[in-house]
C-alpha cells in the first residue's frame, strides 16, 4: 500500500510549528518555532503579537519541515490543521495557509481540533498504543478527564469548572514573580522543596464528578503569599511550589484512577503541556501501578503544542473520510468532539 504523506500545521497559541508524518503515526519533520521569549516580558500571551509572529514564521516553518523530511509539496497526501480551540488570530494565520495550499496543490483538507491532537500525540510515541484508554488531557487551556473510544470517539467525563491546570500553574508562579510560563519553573523549583510544608486545600467537588477546580487552589495560595507579606515573614518559594504542585497533582491523579475503575479501563494515558511536569508523572506512575493500571505519556517534545500531534489527528480522520472543505472557519471556543 501506498504511504500516506501527512503536512500538518500548528499556529493556535504561541508556537508556529509545522511537521511531515508517513501514515499518521511516524514522524519525518516536525518543527517548533516558540515564541515564549517574545511573549515572556508581558507575563503571559498577548494574542496580537502572537498573531503577527505566526505570520512572520510560518512559511519559513513549513518549508523546512518539508526540507527536512524530504519532501516535495507534490509528495503530499493531505493537509491537516488546527483550527480551534485557540486565540482566534493565531488560528487564522495557520488555517489560511493550509486552505491556501489545500487549494493551491489540490490537496484535501482536515481540520483539526487541537486537543484531539494532544491525545494523539501519545499515538506518535508509542506506536503500539490503541483505543480504548482513559485520557487526562492537561495544559495551559484544558483540562479535560475523556473516555477514548476509538480513533476520533470521545466522552468527555469531566473537565475544569474554572482555571485549566496549566494556567493555575502559570498564575501561580506570576504571583511568585517566577517569570512565564511557570509550569517548568514550579516544577523545578518542586523539585528541592517540601510538598508537605503548606497544607494547600484539594478540590474534589462531588463525590461521583470527574471535574476540577482550581480557582480555590489559586486563591488558598494567593492568600498565603498576602498574609505573610503582611506580617513580613519570609517565604519559601520552595516549598510554596511544592506543596501547590502537590496539592494539583493529588486531584488530578486520584480522579484519574478513579475515572479508570468506574468506567473498567486498565490503561491511562496523559496529555498536554502539564503532562510534562515530573510530580504528575511521578505520583501517577506510583498510583496507577498499585491499581494494576499502565500509564503512557508523550516525551516533553510531543508534550508542548507541535505539528506532529495535529498530523497523527488529521491522518485518523483522513482514513474515515472526515475531509474538511474550504469554508472552514477558526473556532476559538472548539469542543472535544465536536465537528
Ligand atoms: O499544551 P500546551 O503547550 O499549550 C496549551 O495547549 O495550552 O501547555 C502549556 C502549559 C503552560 O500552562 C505551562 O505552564 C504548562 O503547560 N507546563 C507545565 C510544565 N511544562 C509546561 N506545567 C507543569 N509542569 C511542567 N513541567
Ligand atoms: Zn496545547
Amino acid at each position: 500500500m501506498k504511504d500516506i504523506i501527512t503536512l500538518a500545521i500548528e499556529s493556535s497559541c504561541d508556537e508556529t510549528s509545522a511537521a511531515v508524518l508517513k501514515n499518521g503515526r511516524e514522524v519525518l519533520a516536525n518543527i517548533v518555532a516558540t515564541q515564549i521569549d517574545l511573549h515572556k516580558k508581558f507575563g503571559g500571551v498577548v494574542p496580537e503579537v502572537a498573531s503577527r509572529k505566526h505570520v512572520e514564521n510560518i512559511d519559513a516553518v513549513i518549508q523546512t519541515a518539508l526540507d527536512e523530511a524530504d519532501i516535495k509539496f507534490d509528495d503530499i497526501d493531505l493537509i491537516g490543521v488546527t483550527y480551534g480551540p485557540g486565540l482566534v488570530g493565531a488560528l487564522l494565520v495557520g488555517l489560511s495557509t493550509a486552505k491556501a495550499l489545500s487549494f493551491a496543490l489540490n490537496k484535501p483538507l482536515v481540520g483539526v481540533n487541537h486537543i484531539e491532537g494532544h491525545i494523539c500525540a501519545n499515538f506518535i510515541e508509542d506506536k503500539n498504543l490503541e483505543p480504548p484508554f482513559i485520557c487526562l488531557i492537561v495544559s495551559g487551556g484544558h483540562t479535560h478527564l475523556v473516555e477514548v473510544k476509538d480513533y476520533g470517539e470521545y466522552e468527555i467525563l469531566g473537565r475544569t469548572r474554572d482555571d485549566a491546570a496549566g494556567e493555575a500553574f502559570d498564575k501561580i508562579a506570576r504571583a511568585l514573580k517566577l517569570g512565564y510560563p511557570g509550569g517548568p519553573i514550579i516544577d523545578k523549583l518542586a523539585k528541592i522543596g517540601n510538598k508537605n510544608a503548606i497544607d494547600f486545600p484539594r478540590v474534589y467537588l462531588d463525590e461521583d464528578s470527574f471535574d476540577f477546580s482550581f480557582s480555590g487552589l489559586k486563591s488558598a495560595v494567593l492568600n498565603y503569599l498576602n498574609s505573610k507579606r503582611m506580617r513580613n515573614e519570609d517565604v519559601v518559594v520552595e516549598d510554596i511550589a511544592a506543596s501547590f504542585q502537590e496539592a494539583v497533582v493529588e486531584v488530578l491523579v486520584n480522579k484519574s484512577i478513579k475515572a479508570a475503575k468506574v468506567k473498567g479501563y486498565n490503561k491511562i494515558v496523559l496529555a498536554g503541556g502539564v503532562a510534562a511536569n515530573s510530580g504528575l508523572r511521578e505520583k501517577l506512575i506510583q498510583k496507577c501501578s498499585e491499581n494494576n493500571i499502565t500509564v503512557k505519556y508523550p516525551s516533553i517534545e510531543l508534550c508542548t503544542d507541535n505539528a506532529a500531534m495535529i498530523g497523527c489527528a488529521a491522518y485518523y480522520d483522513y482514513i474515515k473520510g472526515k475531509i474538511s472543505n474550504l469554508t472552514l472557519n477558526a473556532v476559538p471556543n472548539l469542543k472535544l468532539g465536536q465537528k
